[in-house]
């Protein structure tokens, strides 16, 4: 089907999940405040790929990162949602396979992707639940 339902009533705060839209694997992500404060933190300009947290998730719902579980480089599935738990050392996602790094709103940070992972297009059905696409 062409839009996927995320239930987010499950997902604790530090917590990431693996879902599927469109075939390919999804992140969904409850930040934690810390992690929150942590992207907000970094110097956009410093970026790779330069865009702020307000700009990767909707407002008065930073909390909730939704993207494509894709790197950017090769496309493998980074660490850090469900099974691994390999959150790099940027605390966002890891992808094993030729070591990128993205931080706590999926930003590269260190490694060969050269774009952050890519923020879908959803909207909010109610407080816990999305729609993507
Ligand atoms: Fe992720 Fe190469 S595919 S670093």
């Amino acid at each position: 089907q062409s839009t996927t339902e995320v239930d987010l009533s499950k997902i604790q705060p530090g917590q990431a999940i693996k879902s599927q839209f469109r075939k390919q694997p999804l992140f969904v992500r409850n930040l934690t405040p810390a992690e929150i404060a942590e992207a907000n933190k970094v110097d956009v300009a410093s970026l790779r790929d330069p865009q702020t947290l307000a700009e990767r998730t909707k407002p008065g719902k930073e909390n909730w990162l939704i993207t494509l579980g894709v790197c950017t480089h090769l496309g493998c599935v980074p660490l850090g949602a469900g099974e691994g738990e390999n959150k790099g050392p940027f605390g966002g996602y890891f992808c094993p396979c030729h070591g990128s790094a993205y931080d706590t709103a999926a930003r590269i940070r260190q490694g060969p992707a050269p774009k952050n992972l890519f923020v879908p297009n959803y909207t909010f059905n109610s407080d816990t639940a999305v729609t993507v696409g």
